[in-house]
This record gives structure tokens, C-alpha cells and sequence, in this order.
């Protein structure tokens, strides 16, 4: 796996940074109510879990699968659910934790078919953000990491379902692209 790498953008400990400043202005906007956390799948899953403890207030989390890309690097701007939550969202302060936004269709797709469940309130946290990726413009009210336009692995995301358990965020060789 190791030798598909073709160099770490973003260091384990520059993550951390990041995820605890996150959960820290999370915890101080919040204060007084209960987070919602919506985590999506199955990017968002390490970050969730690491940013939760970041967070010092009673939350909830919840998980919701939806799939756009296939195994294609790119947005097909084609997004579906494919497993709802588990919970009621009416009336929550609700979170939407993404683990990267690049074009922002899948976060304006989502926001739409949350705001009709009636939160109190829906932010979106995601840990990287890609500016250079946007189709569509979307207002994202936490963002850890800018990244610049390239692949990432690593930290939860995938290329064809491998490379979520890197502990950093890394860029691939060309060659496992091109060759699979
Ligand atoms: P968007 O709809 O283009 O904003 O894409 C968001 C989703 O695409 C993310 O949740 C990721 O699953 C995936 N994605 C976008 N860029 C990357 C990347 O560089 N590496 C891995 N997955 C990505
Ligand atoms: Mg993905």
C-alpha cells in the first residue's frame, strides 16, 4: 500500500491540529445545546469519530450513505442515497461532517434533502475543502484544510475503496490510476 504512495500532503499531526481547532469552535458555538452530528459515508467515519471527541458538549451522531462517484475521480454530479438515517432530524442543530467538498454537489444535495426534515439548524463541517473543485457555490461553515486540486487518500478517503486507514492524507502515484 505504502508503495502507491507517491507523497503525504498532509501529516498526521497537522490533522490533529486541525480536527481539535474544529471541535473547539464547534464546542464554544454550540454551548448550551446538542449537536447533531450527520456523518456521511464512509469518508467522514475516521474524521467523525476523531472530531467527536474534539467536541465537549452531549451530541448524537448519525450516518447517512449516498454515492456519486463510482470508482471515477471526478463528480458525475449524479448522487443518490443509498442508506438514510436512523434518526429524526426535526427540531436538532444538525452538523453535515463531509470529509472533503469539491465540486459541492454532494453538500448542496444533501443540505436540500435535509432542510425538508426540518432541523433547527444545519451547518456542514467538513475536514478538507478543495476551492479550485466547486461546480456549484455552497456556503460550508467549517472547513479544516485547504487542499489544492489533486486526489487525496488517506484519513477516511478512499480511491476504490482503499487507502481509508492511511493515518495521513497523501496523494497517489499516477500509475495506480492509470493501471488500477
Ligand atoms: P463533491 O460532490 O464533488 O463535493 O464530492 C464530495 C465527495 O467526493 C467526497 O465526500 C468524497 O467522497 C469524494 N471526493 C472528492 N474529492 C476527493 C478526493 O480528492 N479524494 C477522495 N475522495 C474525494
Ligand atoms: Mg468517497
Amino acid at each position: 500500500m505504502t508503495n502507491d504512495i507517491d507523497r503525504v500532503l498532509i501529516p498526521a499531526n497537522e490533522i490533529a491540529g486541525a480536527v481539535a481547532k474544529l471541535g473547539k469552535r464547534i464546542t464554544e458555538d454550540y454551548a448550551g445545546r446538542e449537536p447533531h452530528l450527520v456523518a456521511i459515508l464512509k469518508g467522514a467515519v475516521v474524521f467523525l469519530s476523531d472530531l467527536a471527541r474534539n467536541i465537549h458538549l452531549p451530541l448524537a451522531m448519525d450516518f447517512m450513505a449516498i454515492s456519486s462517484y463510482g470508482v471515477s475521480r471526478r463528480s458525475s454530479g449524479i448522487v443518490r442515497i443509498s442508506q438514510d438515517l436512523s434518526q429524526n432530524i426535526q427540531g436538532k442543530d444538525v452538523i453535515i461532517v463531509e470529509d472533503i467538498v469539491d465540486t459541492g454537489l454532494t453538500v448542496t444535495y444533501l443540505k436540500e434533502l435535509l432542510e425538508v426534515r426540518e432541523p433547527k439548524s444545519l451547518a456542514t463541517c467538513t475536514l478538507l475543502n478543495k476551492p479550485t473543485g466547486r461546480k456549484v457555490e455552497v456556503a460550508v461553515e467549517y472547513v479544516g484544510i485547504e487542499v489544492p486540486d489533486e486526489f487525496v487518500v488517506g484519513y477516511g478517503l478512499d480511491y476504490a475503496e482503499k487507502y481509508r486507514n492511511l493515518p495521513e492524507i497523501c496523494v497517489l502515484k499516477e500509475r495506480v490510476y492509470r493501471d488500477g
